[in-house]
Formats: C-alpha cells, sequence, structure tokens
C-alpha cells in the first residue's frame, strides 16, 4: 500500500513539473460515480457526479472539457474548499493559524484506494497547504452494491503551535444539472418530519441546527436532493444524504455563478471553533449519501439495505415486541401496578414488559418531571424490593423485562445536582433555563462519562437479565458553558463536540461490555436519530405522536432514510380511532404497545392477539425485505405501502384512507404492487381482520405477479374499511 501511495505522489510530482494535463481519480459504486479531477495546479475538484460511464478512461475526456474560466470559478467544484486565499464561495475548511494568518490553500499530495473485502473500498486523499503545513485526508468509503459513498475528513495540524479549526465540513460537493430541487423537514416535539419542498434558487440554503443535544427536534439532517426536475417514488435523479452526528450540524446548498450547485455538509461551525495542538489530528463525523436515478424509492431501498448491514446495530437481527408503561400510568405506579401489567403483555402476546420514567430518586423522588433526575436508585415506596424483583417477576410472568433511563441529563431537584454543579452544563454567573425543568449534564467531561457509563454498568450488574434499555434525552443545552472545559483551560467552543465525542464514547464502552443488549434511542420522541447514534442502538423511538393518522405520515417520510426495523411505532391511547387502524399503522415497522390490556374488550384483546401472530409471521419481511411506497399520502386520499421479502416470496401491503372527504374515486382504482417476481404466482390474503367483520377480498383467486404489478388490486378501502393489511403468499 505505502509503494502505491509512494507512486502516485511521485506520479502527482512529476504531473506538476511538466504541467500535464489534468486527470481523474473516479469513485464508484455499482451505479454511480464520483469523479475527482486534479487541475494543472494540483488542486482537485468535482468533475462529474452520476451514472457511472462503462469505460471509466472516458472520465478524462470530460474533466478535460471543463470550463470554469470566471474569474474565481476555477474552485467552484473544489473537494474541500479552503478560506481565504484566493476563494470567494462558502468554504468547507477556515482555520486560523498559529501566526495569525486567517487564509488556507489545499494541493493534492497522494491518493490511494484500499479494498477492505469484497464489497467495500476506501479512497483517500491526502491535500496539504503549500505555504502551512495542515494536512487534510479525504475519506471516500464505497459500499459498492449498496451505491452508498460514506464521506468524511480529517485534519492533522502539522505546524509548529497551535491552531484553531473555524469551519470543518465532512463533505464538500459540486452537482451540475438545470435545477436542483430539495426535500427537507422541519418540526418539533410530536411534529417530527414534516416535510418541504424547495426549489434552490440563487444564494445559500441551509439546514441546520444549534440544539445542542436532542439536535434534531426542529430540523433533521436528512433530505433529498433532486437533479433537473422534482424526482418522484420511480423516476428521477436524486441524492439522499444525512450527517451521521448526534450534536449540531450545517448543510448548506450554494448556487454558484454558473448555476450549478456546491453542497457542504457537517458539524455546525456556530460557537464551535476548536483548537488543535500541533501533531493532533480532527476527524469529521461522516455524511453519507445514496445516488439513484430511478427516484427516491430505489434511493431509499440502498440506504436500507447499507443501514442494515453495516450500519445499525444488530441491523439483520430480530426485535422484541414489547408493552411499555409510559402512556399506561405515566409517573403513578408501584410495584403491584406494574407487576399486573406483566400479566398483561403475557396475555397480549408481546416478548417484553418495559418499565419507562420514574422507577427512581428517594430524596427527590421522581413523581413527576420536576425532580430526581440524576438520582439511580430505586424508589424505595414505589419498588421496595427493586428492579431486581420485577426482573424475576417479569420472567415469571413469561416476559422479558426492559428499562428506560435518561442518563444524561439532572433536575435542580436532584442529589447529583446538589453534589456535582460542577458537571451541569450552565453559565455560572446567568440565571438557569430549562427545558422540561432540567438540564444536559457535561459529556465532555471524563468523570461525567463514567457516571453515565456507571448509570447503565450498575443495571446491568446488579440485574444481568435486563434485556433492553430505553435511552431517553429530553432537553435541548441551553447556557452552553462546562465548568470542566474551563478547569483544563481549553475553549468553551469546544463543548457542542466534545459533547458528542463524550456521548460516543461512553456508547463504545457499553457495547464493548455489552455488545448485544438491544437499545432504543429516544428523544422525547425523534429529537435525536442518526447514522452514528445507530452504530450503538437497535431502534429509535420516532414520536411521542401516536396517533396513527398523524404516523402514517410521518413514518412515510422516516421510511425515506431508516429501514423498518429501527422505528418503533406504539399502539397507545393517544387517539380514540379504533384499536385495528392504530395495530395496522404500527404494524409498518418494529411494532409495541402502551396502553393498559385489561382495559380491553375482549373483540379488542382477540384482534391483538391475532394481529401480533400475523407480525411474527410477516416481521422478517417488514424487517428485511425491501420496502415499497405505493400510493404517497400526502398527494392521494389514500396510503399504501409495501414490503416485499428477499425471496419474492412473500409480501405485505398496508393500506389507509387517510381522506375523509365523502368522494372518494380514487379509491376505485386499483393499486400496482412493486417488486414481486412477475413469473411467480401469488394468492392474497386479508389479515388483521376486525373480530365479527367479513374481508371482501377473494382469496382463492391466483394472481401472477406480472398481473399484480402491471394491473394491480384494490384493496378495497371505504368508510367502513378505513384500514386494511393484505397479506400476498406465492403460491407453490
Ligand atoms: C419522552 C419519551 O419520548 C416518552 O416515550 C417517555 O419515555 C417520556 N420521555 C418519559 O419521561
Amino acid at each position: 500500500m505505502k509503494q502505491l501511495v509512494l507512486l502516485v505522489s511521485i506520479w502527482i510530482g512529476f504531473n506538476q513539473l511538466f504541467a500535464q494535463i489534468p486527470t481523474t481519480i473516479p469513485i464508484e459504486t455499482s451505479q454511480n460515480a464520483l469523479v475527482l479531477h486534479i487541475d494543472k495546479d494540483n488542486r482537485v475538484g468535482v468533475a462529474y457526479f452520476g451514472k457511472k460511464l462503462r469505460q471509466n478512461s472516458e472520465y478524462e475526456i470530460l474533466a478535460k472539457s471543463l470550463k470554469y474560466n470566471d474569474n474565481n470559478a476555477g474552485i467552484y467544484n473544489s473537494i474541500y474548499t479552503p478560506s481565504g486565499s484566493w476563494n470567494l464561495v462558502e468554504p468547507a475548511l477556515e482555520i486560523l493559524h498559529a501566526d495569525g494568518n486567517t487564509s488556507s490553500d489545499l494541493k493534492l499530495v497522494s491518493y490511494s484506494t484500499q479494498k477492505i473485502d469484497e464489497n467495500v473500498s476506501q479512497t483517500n486523499i491526502l491535500l496539504r497547504d503549500p505555504v502551512y503545513a495542515t494536512e487534510v485526508t479525504l475519506s471516500f468509503k464505497v459500499y459498492f452494491k449498496e451505491n452508498v459513498i460514506e464521506q468524511w475528513s480529517s485534519i492533522k495540524n502539522q505546524e509548529k503551535s497551535g491552531i484553531l479549526l473555524k469551519k470543518y465540513a465532512s463533505a464538500n460537493l459540486y452537482f451540475v444539472a438545470k435545477d436542483f430541487y430539495l426535500h427537507h423537514y422541519h418540526g418539533s416535539w410530536a411534529k417530527e418530519m414534516k416535510p418541504e419542498d424547495t426549489k434552490l434558487t440563487a444564494g445559500i440554503k441551509t439546514l441546520d441546527s444549534k440544539l445542542g443535544t436532542r439536535a434534531n427536534l426542529y430540523q433533521p439532517p436528512t433530505f433529498m436532493l433532486s437533479f433537473d426536475r422534482q424526482a418522484t417514488e420511480d423516476e428521477g435523479k436524486v441524492l439522499l444524504g444525512t450527517l451521521a452526528w448526534s450534536g449540531n450540524f450545517k448543510i448548506d446548498f450554494e448556487k454558484d455563478s454558473y448555476d450549478n450547485l456546491r453542497l457542504l455538509a457537517g458539524i455546525n461551525p456556530h460557537a464551535s471553533e476548536y483548537s488543535l495542538t500541533p501533531n493532533e489530528e480532527f476527524r469529521t463525523p461522516s455524511f453519507i449519501y445514496t445516488y439513484s436515478e430511478n427516484g427516491q424509492g430505489e434511493a431509499s431501498r440502498n440506504m436500507h439495505d447499507w443501514a442494515r448491514k453495516y450500519r445499525i446495530l444488530d441491523g439483520e437481527g430480530n426485535r422484541l415486541t414489547l408493552l411499555n408503561n409510559w402512556e399506561a400510568t405515566y409517573f403513578d405506579f408501584d410495584e403491584n401496578k406494574l407487576t399486573s401489567l406483566f400479566k398483561g403483555a403475557k396475555d397480549l402476546g408481546v416478548d417484553m414488559f418495559l418499565l419507562d420514567d420514574g422507577w427512581f430518586a428517594n430524596k427527590y423522588p421522581r413523581n413527576g418531571d420536576t425532580a430526581g433526575l440524576g438520582d439511580w436508585q430505586e424508589n424505595k415506596k414505589k419498588l421496595p424490593n427493586g428492579i431486581g424483583y420485577l426482573v424475576k417477576e417479569a420472567t415469571k410472568a413469561g416476559v422479558k423485562f426492559g428499562i428506560w433511563v435518561e442518563p444524561e441529563m439532572v433536575n435542580p431537584k436532584s442529589e447529583l445536582y446538589e453534589k456535582h454543579l460542577d458537571w451541569v452544563i450552565r453559565e455560572p454567573n446567568r440565571p438557569e433555563v430549562y427545558f422540561r425543568n432540567q438540564l444536559p449534564l457535561d459529556l465532555a467531561n471524563p468523570e461525567v462519562q463514567d457516571f453515565v457509563f456507571g448509570v447503565l454498568d450498575d443495571l446491568f450488574t446488579k440485574n444481568p437479565e435486563l434485556a433492553f434499555i430505553k435511552w431517553d434525552c429530553n432537553a435541548v443545552t441551553y447556557n452552553a458553558h462546562s465548568m470542566y472545559l474551563e478547569r483544563i483551560k481549553k475553549p468553551q467552543t469546544h463543548l457542542y463536540v466534545d459533547y458528542v465525542k463524550g456521548l460516543y464514547s461512553v456508547l463504545k464502552r457499553i457495547r464493548a461490555k455489552y455488545p448485544k443488549i438491544p437499545m432504543m434511542l429516544c428523544s422525547g420522541g425523534g429529537g435525536r436519530v442518526d447514522y452514528e447514534a445507530l452504530k450503538y442502538f437497535t431502534e429509535f423511538w420516532v414520536s411521542d405522536n401516536t396517533d396513527p393518522m398523524e404516523r402514517i405520515f410521518m413514518q412515510w417520510e422516516y421510511s425515506y432514510y431508516y429501514p423498518a426495523i429501527a422505528q418503533c411505532n406504539h399502539i397507545t391511547d393517544w387517539s380514540k380511532v379504533g384499536i385495528k387502524f392504530r395495530t395496522d399503522v404500527a404494524m409498518m415497522g418494529k411494532m409495541g404497545y402502551d396502553i393498559v390490556v385489561n382495559k380491553l374488550d375482549e373483540k379488542e384483546l382477540l384482534f391483538s392477539q391475532n394481529a401480533l401472530k400475523n407480525y411474527a409471521n410477516l416481521k422478517q419481511t417488514i424487517w428485511h425485505g425491501d420496502m415499497y411506497r405505493l400510493v404517497n399520502p400526502f398527494e392521494n386520499q389514500m396510503a399504501s405501502v409495501q414490503f416485499v421479502s428477499n425471496k419474492k416470496d412473500q409480501a405485505v401491503m398496508f393500506n389507509y384512507l387517510v381522506d375523509n372527504r365523502y368522494d372518494l374515486n380514487s379509491l376505485l382504482s386499483n393499486t400496482k404492487l412493486k417488486g414481486l417476481d412477475a413469473s411467480k404466482k401469488y394468492k392474497i390474503k386479508e389479515i388483521n381482520v376486525y373480530p365479527g367483520t367479513k374481508s371482501s377480498i377473494n382469496e382463492e383467486t391466483i394472481y401472477s405477479g406480472e398481473y399484480l404489478m402491471t394491473i394491480g388490486i384494490n384493496p378495497n378501502l371505504s368508510h367502513r374499511r378505513t384500514s386494511v393489511v393484505l397479506e400476498i403468499n406465492e403460491v407453490k
């Protein structure tokens, strides 16, 4: 490998010496290519992004034809745009050098590609400033079959004294198209993932978060970017991208004077200047993206395949169905009430009981959200026999036992706050500002990291049979100030970054000791989910809003980025809609319950028990199969989503009425299925039929896959049949 790097470096030197014509570095997946070119001054830019060519020598022709001749335009397509020097557009890198100079330039030193296995390879491109010794390595990890690229940068201070990173993007890409359309999101608690479509115009469009903890509450770092025209589910060119970082982010889309698009994605530089001592290296988070010329559906399936195989913890494994007590009891429970709920879990047929918030703290008991957070000892009044007793009782009742924690946070009314004020993120000389009556702990501080690790370690050590953790995080970061950074004389502007690094270091330790325990990532709903956190978590809580009508839309949008196996959908009493509708919607992911089982009437219980059996039969297809969005609820009176098993021998189609208006003409037409085998024969049966009602679907008809994908079928939605689940099985 070293030899290859050396050869390439020598060659680059030679090229420079004789002012050779530009050359290219193609980074290819099975379908696509990101082609970089090296210009006559040894600067690296993007020559091409899109469908790959069969003959990659032809990229040279393309690179030679690039004409960014206007004053200053030669840097627009830079693969990592330095600030100062001759750059006048949004930079990827901004450094305050040791001597006070603010300019940077980056030229190619060497590049190499390493094969990691049959499917994965990594190209590293080493750039150096010709004046200052600072080095930047750009890494592109290619997941060939899944068409996914994971990209990050590493900045190394090779100067004689400290430098300050003022901006340090993960990725800087360049796209050429007639127009660009951005599909992005906004939201808030219980209103996660509200989509918006924008045609990008001149100037910079920014998606960002400055919330610190719970960074995605108002906006997630996920988006789809269409080229030329707005891509649809099955047509059009689209890049689906996301930043793998559980903190502040900034993604800029800048149209340049050629009307081409510059993309810069990374940690939000807001209040986050980062100092590097000599020889220190900073690795930015990964920007992960996939590209498809066949619409958003294919792009999302690429991402799902990648995420299950390479990123989500146990992404190709199994998950537990569960009964959670949050909405059933809130803080009002004791040992007896809980053990009586275990029986409900068993009667229902779920795998596990999950004890939520409210089980801890004694001096300031956690009987509401105003006290106790931080004091992780069982509350003696509610649980005189401790968690151990509950675990045993659950096991006796025939279900596993899981528990809720929120270890990053503290209530000012707690013993932890009294003992360790220096562990709390707060401005010492300003009034405290609370979000849900609490404050984040300073995870930049290694003592706090030990404490957070200890909360989990202690629970597992005392209760080795604990089967599941729900990890919550309910506050944003106000008054971002670290007593620890003050003590060790590091700039306060490290806090947002070091907090997230501290969190990952705790999660790494937890996973080193407890590699397999399933953990749900929750943040007052979907206030924090990303592909770095999902290295440590098996699933995430989509939203506290479990109204199934809201969920159809929310889950639809989440599903572009995250596969069903990672999305926790619970059936709760948030909405008074019948249990069938609630169950059918929850089934499109990792299903769970948050109800009092013995309040269900006979039919509701019977329906739920059968639904869990149907789920057991279909869950492998839902979790590991391919997802197809058939009818978009944002544009139609219904929604329809389908999952197909890898062997194409089983599929399930979920259909919902989303518009209750009288005129339901569109429901009279068929819905075409997707992803089946045209030559296979299939039978269709309706499942989750409510006791006492009859299905209007003929179960005896045999269809070819071709028929179902060309003509389709009508699930017969109506005011009386507002949700219909169809199971499709191959007839052999
Ligand atoms: C917010 C979560 O989203 C809820 O599910 C629940 O766990 C509460 N926190 C508990 O405080």
